[in-house]
């Protein structure tokens, strides 16, 4: 049956009232998330299949898995970098696919941060100017962009550190510059994929629990993701993903 455009939107804007309740006190929900990828013709994977999760403004939860489960694909979605195939992500009440590409653009720039498992820090770049990065491209202040790259430096404790280049830093110093950059521009959530994935463990706790402390002094929204149960158990809340569904929550005691 075809539908005029017109009538599909006012139907998609009827179910969305219906079916989705917005929780005032929910910084990322999503309904009932799905991702398909069509491999080749006749073959797809279902990456996410029916994700409906819910993280409160400043709330901490990370997310396990075994490789394949889907978290780089749920994230992928929640930070607006890739489209879902059914389902809605709302960030901060906005439903993220009723956003243009302005808007997203903007969302990604200023309210979200991004960790990475191998830091993406530019390579040509010193510690200070890879932190000043998502500044100059959001168009800030130059006293404003000096204050926060010195600010964020120190709290991860490199200030001293500030004119190496990454390939001078070890690989927990590099992810505390990238920790620095994705808080400089003070987003309300920090989206993180793996980020101990390259680090020993003594190493990847340090920098978690650096995460969790400023956690609860910004009072960021966290949503991390890792395969590392003792890791993931310094969140407030694990969400437990196979095949592309969330299978289990444990609440923690931090
Ligand atoms: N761009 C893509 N094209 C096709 N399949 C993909 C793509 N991205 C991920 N997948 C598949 O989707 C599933 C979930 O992947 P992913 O979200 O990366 O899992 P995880 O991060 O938990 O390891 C896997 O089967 C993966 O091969
Ligand atoms: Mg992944």
């Amino acid at each position: 049956m075809r539908k005029s455009k017109k009538g599909n939107e006012a139907s998609q804007v009827i179910q969305e009232v219906k079916d989705y309740e917005l929780d005032p006190e929910a910084m990322i929900q999503t309904f009932e998330l799905a991702k398909i990828y069509n491999i080749t013709e006749g073959i797809e994977i279902r990456a996410l299949n029916g994700v409906s999760i819910d993280v409160k403004k400043g709330e901490f939860v990370s997310v396990m898995g075994p490789s394949g489960s889907g978290k780089t694909t749920l994230l992928n979605m929640i930070g607006a970098l890739d489209n879902p195939t059914s389902g809605a992500v709302y960030i901060n009440r906005t439903n993220v696919a009723h956003m243009d590409d302005k808007q997203r653009t903007n969302l990604r720039l200023k309210e979200i941060g991004f960790i990475f498992q191998f830091y993406n820090l530019v390579p040509v770049l010193s510690a200070y100017e890879n932190v000043e990065l998502p500044m100059l491209f959001a168009g800030k202040p130059k006293q404003e962009i000096e204050k926060n790259v010195n600010k964020f430096l120190d709290v991860v404790g490199l200030n001293e550190k500030r004119d190496h280049l990454p390939s001078e830093l070890s690989g927990g110093e590099q992810q505390r510059v990238a920790i620095a950059r994705a808080l400089c521009n003070e987003p309300s959530i920090l989206i993180a994929d793996e980020p101990t994935g390259e680090l020993d463990t003594k190493m990847g706790m340090e920098i978690v629990k650096l995460l969790r402390e400023l956690n609860l002094e910004l009072h960021q929204t966290i949503l991390m993701v890792t395969h590392d149960p003792s890791i993931g158990a310094l969140a407030e809340r694990m969400l437990k993903m196979r095949d592309g569904k969330i299978i289990d929550t444990i609440i923690t005691n931090n």
